[in-house]
């Protein structure tokens, strides 16, 4: 089969890692050179993975979803350090291509949707049946994959964890990126007044393409200016919620911004840098932070992880919300794939599918 194989550290973005990987795309594992500066390999001949339980469903896999975290995983900057070599990758979609003997929730041919801690940049992946999604037939394999780990987060940080109403306002930070449109869209649904920040014309016209509230374009607005007209000229006090996956100053910016009794929702770091939210103000103001790790749940919430893929993929079949892709790739072009992750070009989810006939930009 093939797969991408993560075979040392450093940046799979790079130039040399272009030249690397469409080099090595039709060599064996054997033949691959060890001296290439990229870090990762797309080898053609991978062995498929056999059913490893009477319960384990293996998945021919159509499309899956680059996430930040595959991006730092390669680079080694992610709080999960797997040994090498390894095949990234979480979320995917596809079709059930082989039943261990005591599976009795999916048959051949059955669409799935699933993520898994490594392992989805691959044709084929072998998983738990108790870890599967169902899809409805026809449904958007491309669209599924997208789904788990950005909607999945989005959904248990502002539905499970902030309870967040329609009486209430979410700040939005990194809202063009992958988590952050799942953000903006799962605000909507709950009826709350959505403010959006990103930067540049095209992700401020797509988001406003969602019916957000506000757009705070940092290209050429101050963070706390904009937002203070927008909630004046709306009679509001301030946020309620704020959803952070940049941090550094940005975050130290929205702070200015909460209400008393705001609470913080701490995802992601894509500035690179770990802000810091003081204590003391913490406690005057009576906010409440959430650290939220969304991967954790399927070790120790399973049910709320499951409740909420169900809810999410019932709210796609439904329209309420919509996965949006920027950028396709396969697998031979991932270092393309993870170089508009780096320079911040996705807006919504940047793709890598299977049996795709070169590069697409949706
Ligand atoms: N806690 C969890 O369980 C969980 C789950 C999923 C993701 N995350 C984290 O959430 C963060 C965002 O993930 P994502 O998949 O949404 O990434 P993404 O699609 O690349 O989006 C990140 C957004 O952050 C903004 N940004 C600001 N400064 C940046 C910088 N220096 N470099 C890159 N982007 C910058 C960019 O918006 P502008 O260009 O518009 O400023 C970009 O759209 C990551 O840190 C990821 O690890 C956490």
């Amino acid at each position: 089969m093939e797969a991408l194989l993560c075979k040392r550290l450093g940046d799979p973005a790079s130039a040399s890692a272009s030249a690397s990987a469409s080099a090595s795309a039709s060599a064996s594992v054997g033949n691959n050179s060890e001296s290439s500066p990229s870090p990762i390999e797309i080898i053609r001949n991978h062995p498929i993975p056999e059913l490893d339980s009477p319960t384990a469903v293996r998945v021919k896999v159509k499309a899956t979803s680059l996430n930040y975290a595959n991006y730092l995983q390669i680079l080694g900057k992610y709080q999960e350090k797997p040994p090498l070599p390894f095949i990234p990758g979480s979320d995917y979609a596809g079709t059930v291509d082989a039943v261990g003997p005591s599976v009795t929730k999916f048959k051949v041919g059955d669409p799935v949707c699933s993520f898994a801690a490594l392992g989805s940049f691959a044709s084929f992946i072998v998983q738990d049946q108790s870890l599967l999604f169902g899809l409805p037939k026809g449904c958007d394999l491309v669209a599924a994959a997208a789904l788990p780990v950005a909607f999945g987060t989005s959904h248990v940080a502002l539905v499970h964890r902030a309870n967040l109403t329609s009486s209430q306002v979410l700040l939005v930070l990194g809202a063009a990126g992958g988590v952050g449109v799942s953000a903006v869209q799962i605000g909507k649904v709950c009826g709350a007044v959505v403010i959006a920040v990103a930067r540049g014309a095209e992700k401020v016209q797509f988001l406003k393409s969602l019916g957000v509230d506000h757009v705070v374009d940092l290209s050429n607005q101050n963070l706390t200016a904009s937002v203070k007209e927008f909630l004046k000229s709306r009679n509001l006090k301030g946020v309620d919620v704020l959803y952070d996956p940049v941090g550094g100053k940005l975050t130290k910016e929205a702070m200015k911004l909460l209400n008393w009794g705001a609470q913080i929702l701490v995802i992601g770091f894509a500035s690179g840098e770990i802000p810091v939210i003081p204590a003391n103000i913490t406690l005057v103001k009576n906010w409440t932070v959430h650290g939220l790790y969304w991967g954790s749940y399927r070790i120790h919430r399973p049910a709320v992880l499951e409740d909420s893929i169900r809810e999410l993929l019932s709210w796609m079949q439904k329209g309420l919300i919509t996965i949006h892709i920027s950028h396709t790739y396969s697998l031979s072009e991932a270092h393309l794939a993870f170089s508009a992750i780096k320079d911040r070009k996705a807006i919504g989810k940047v793709m890598i599918a299977f049996d795709d006939k070169g590069r697409s930009k949706l």
